[in-house]
């Protein structure tokens, strides 16, 4: 497997004096006071030296479960719940649970490159189809009715998406479902960003559609949601049915999630909201404001306005953009800007690079001054 170009990026950044990041879709703020507290009374209350039920702390899923309920429309029991280490350990298990070698994914693309990789250490084939970028990258239905094999297994997709910042509609995410039924393939869903969606737009969990309780495999994290990024903690929903299979991939990959996470993770869920509603304010003004800045590089960049998460991925015009790799580290190192180059989400990500709002916007603010000397 190749080096994950994010990692190669931060790396190369790093040897950069006073630059201006926009490389990483992880959170600058700090986790919430409340959630810091919880952990640390936990901790003082001799709670988090041993292990949890490998599905995580019983009063956790309960949240949990509330909370499909009132924000996701998804009705679950504890049972239908375990905790994870971040929804990429939650993708993980769901990946390894159900493949078996050869097995083939279909991936609406460009994608999380994540994704593409678990499905390659479980001896499976990614199938990349691409996103319609010409349709603000709606999915294409049709192109992956076409893509589906007797070998195809299963379909993942994040929404809203990185790198895209794409919300699929409610509208697509039943046809989608539909396509799932008829083929009888499982849909795991990446939902970290399931709080950040704008302009009216709404998140939509496939989970919720009655007929895909055996089919869907959803996975949700804490990360973004509450800036828990280092707290290692998100879970995944599924039928009870699939739990015990998951459990077995769970289990040798971590045992359990980190219990002292787990306590924050309840004091998440239990406290005000307020932090959710304020991270998705700073996103907004942020996406905004990235929005304007790109629109005085119209010669350089044509983007698609981002519906949610807070990425956007604007497309290189003219030959320069043919090599996304290059061009990156080129600005890199003559503009002092550090993105990522969208070949790391899938061959459908050339030409394009990634753009990270989650930032303090001087921090926009200044990649954007010197894009615009380096470019004018
Ligand atoms: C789409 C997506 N899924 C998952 C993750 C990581 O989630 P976690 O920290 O919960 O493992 C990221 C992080 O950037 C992401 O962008």
């Amino acid at each position: 497997m190749k080096k994950s170009a994010i990692h190669e990026m931060t790396r190369l950044s790093k040897e950069i004096e006073d630059v201006a990041f926009l490389s990483w879709a992880k959170p600058t703020s700090d986790t919430p006071e409340h959630i810091k507290a919880a952990a640390i009374k936990a901790i003082k209350e001799g709670l988090v030296s041993g292990y949890s039920t490998s599905s995580g702390l019983v009063e956790l899923r309960q949240e949990i479960a509330k909370k499909l309920r009132r924000d996701n429309n998804v009705e679950s029991n504890i049972s239908q719940l375990i905790v994870t280490v971040g929804a990429i350990e939650g993708l993980s298990a769901a990946i390894f649970a159900i493949l078996d070698s050869g097995d083939e994914v279909i991936l609406p693309s460009p994608t999380y490159s994540t994704h593409i990789q678990q499905v390659r250490i479980a001896s499976g084939k990614p199938i990349l189809v691409p996103l319609l970028e010409e349709e603000d990258f709606a999915l294409d239905i049709e192109g992956i009715r076409k893509a589906i094999s007797p070998k195809t297994k299963a379909l993942i997709y994040c929404s809203p998406s990185n790198p895209t910042g794409t919300a699929f509609s409610e509208k697509q995410l039943r046809q989608l479902a539909d396509v799932a039924l008829e083929n009888n393939l499982m849909v795991i869903t990446d939902e970290a960003y399931e709080y950040f969606v704008y302009d009216g737009h709404k998140h939509f969990s496939i989970a919720s559609i009655p007929e895909m309780q055996e089919k869907a495999i959803s996975c949700y994290t804490f990360t973004k949601t509450y800036a828990m990024t280092g707290w290692r903690i998100g879970y995944l929903h599924a039928d009870e049915q699939l739990i015990p299979h998951i459990t077995k991939t769970h289990i040798p990959l971590t045992i359990c999630a980190p219990v002292v996470s787990q306590y924050a993770a309840l004091a998440a869920l239990k406290g005000s909201q307020d932090c959710v509603k304020e991270f998705r304010k700073h996103y907004l003004s942020a996406r905004d404001l990235m929005c304007k800045r790109l629109d005085n590089l119209d010669s350089i960049f044509n983007y698609v306005k981002p519906s949610g998460s807070y990425l956007m991925f604007p497309k290189i015009l003219g030959k320069e953009g043919k090599d996304s790799t290059a061009f990156c580290k080129k600005m890199l190192k003559e503009a002092k800007v550090s993105t990522t180059p969208g070949i790391a989400f899938g061959p459908t990500g050339e030409s394009h690079l990634r753009l990270s709002f989650c930032v303090p916007e001087e921090e926009i603010n200044k990649a954007f001054d010197r894009m615009e000397t380096y470019f004018t």
